[in-house]
């Protein structure tokens, strides 16, 4: 961290902010294997809460990577500063009072842990998700021919096959994509949220 620093508090609280924007903020942290339907699931629910009218918005890995995060890899240190900064940018957007939705496959378990200790240091909701589908499940299911890739050893480091992916202990949500659909995941994280008073 840099030296002479001052951080600037403004003139409205948090607590303020919610009560004018009648909104609370929130995380929803969608972690996962490649193609276990995070993007898809982020993708419904972004679409399903700006219908009923909540600020939403959708963080989602790939697409962050074409820009914010255009100068990072797939090494364990890229990832790890992949989620530091995801981290950082969603509770900027939750502390909007905005419903943030990450998807990102976020493999390593110290990496959620600090998305969520930043979140709790400025008690701001975080909502670990965890899309699961075995990795049998994902590979035949392979939309983008990733799987195929790093089997033949054309891709490094990739994630359930020469990459770790440590799943959640004790997600907030776990939902197994190989049972369960794309309306009823939504169905399941809008009363989640319902259910804790982050949205009416
Ligand atoms: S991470 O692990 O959280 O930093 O990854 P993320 O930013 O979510 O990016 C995952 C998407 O990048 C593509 N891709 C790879 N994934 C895993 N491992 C390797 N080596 C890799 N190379 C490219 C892939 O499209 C991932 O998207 P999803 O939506 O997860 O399939």
């Amino acid at each position: 961290m840099a030296s002479n620093i001052t951080f600037h508090e403004g003139t409205v609280s948090s607590d303020e902010r919610v009560k004018l924007l009648k909104q609370q903020g929130v995380t929803i942290w969608l972690t996962g294997l490649s193609a276990s339907g995070k993007s898809t699931i982020a993708c419904a629910l972004e679409q399903h809460l700006l219908h009923l009218h909540r600020f939403t918005y959708r963080l989602d890995g790939d697409n962050i990577r074409f820009g914010l995060n255009k100068d990072l890899g797939f090494d364990e240190k890229s990832r790890n500063e992949n989620i530091r900064r995801i981290g950082e940018v969603s509770k900027l957007f939750a502390n909007s009072c905005c419903v943030a939705i990450t998807a990102f496959i976020s493999p390593y378990r110290a990496d959620r842990d600090f998305a969520r200790q930043i979140h709790d240091k400025d008690s701001l909701p975080f909502v670990e998700v965890f899309v699961d589908a075995p990795l049998s499940v994902v590979e035949q299911r392979d939309p983008k021919g990733l799987y195929k890739k790093a089997r033949a050893g054309e891709i490094k480091d990739f994630t359930g096959i020469s990459a770790p992916y440590e799943a959640p202990e004790k997600p907030e949500i776990h939902i197994n994509t190989a049972e369960t659909d794309v309306a009823e995941s939504v169905r399941i994280i809008t009363q989640y949220l319902v259910n804790h008073g982050y949205i009416s």
